[in-house]
């Protein structure tokens, strides 16, 4: 299973990165605009700096939402470096924006999915991604998990080659259902991966270990 960091602050991003498991970044509007980032210049910068510290899977967004603008805007993004996925919206224009990606070979992650009908749409486009969202999908008492299930079932039925990317996962649950159900990828905030960390009888048997090994050197 990939993890990818959903993010575009450069410190949780190294934090992870450093950790040594992380496969890739996603973002969106809204995360760039809460690191302050605005401006074609400055955006172009930041997805470049993002590059720079993780190894691939950098998902960045076209905000035009008609094709030949989702088009132009890809196009652009994709310059900034190799390991960018333009990541496009599932309306009827990203739809055929993605379908023209694929035949470029630009990878794509279609995002804003809330239904096994637009994640079969969007395989059939040939997205790299897919990118249902399953907490907000739980916000409003529908079952996000359930959501990944049917996708990954359809995708095995026919062999689709894009990848089920479990997207708003708020908490460590989400992730390890996602990881049970054979998501490929899961997108997360740092705390997510951290909170994987712990474990009550972990710091207690630690924290045994070390006493006895103090006792036994008579400190
Ligand atoms: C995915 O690509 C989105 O950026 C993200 O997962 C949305 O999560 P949210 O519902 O927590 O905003």
């Amino acid at each position: 299973m990939k993890f990818f960091i959903d993010t575009a602050n450069l410190n949780d991003i190294k934090e992870a990165y450093d950790l040594g498991v992380l496969d890739g970044v996603t973002t969106n509007p809204s995360l760039m605009a809460k690191e302050g980032i605005s401006g074609e210049e400055r955006v172009r910068a930041h997805y470049k700096a993002i590059c720079d510290i993780v190894d691939d899977n950098v998902s960045a967004e076209v905000i035009a939402t008609d094709f030949e603008g989702m088009i132009r805007e890809g196009k652009e993004l994709a310059k900034i470096d190799d390991k960018i996925v333009v990541k496009i919206p599932m309306i009827k224009d990203g739809i055929k924006a993605i379908k023209y990606f694929s035949n470029e070979g630009i990878r794509t992650n279609c995002t804003l999915i809330f239904s096994a009908g637009q994640a079969l749409l969007a395989a059939k486009a040939g997205a790299t991604y897919v990118s249902p969202f399953i907490g907000r999908l739980d916000d409003i008492s529908y079952d996000g998990l359930e959501l990944i299930d049917q996708i990954v079932n359809i995708y095995e039925n026919y062999g689709y080659a894009t990848q089920v990317l479990a997207a708003s996962v708020r908490h460590t649950m989400h992730l390890i259902k996602c990881a049970e159900l054979g998501a490929d990828v899961v997108t997360c905030p740092l705390k997510v991966i951290l909170g994987l960390l712990n474990h009550p009888l972990t710091d207690s048997g630690l924290a045994t270990f070390l006493a006895d090994h103090a006792k036994a050197a008579g400190k």
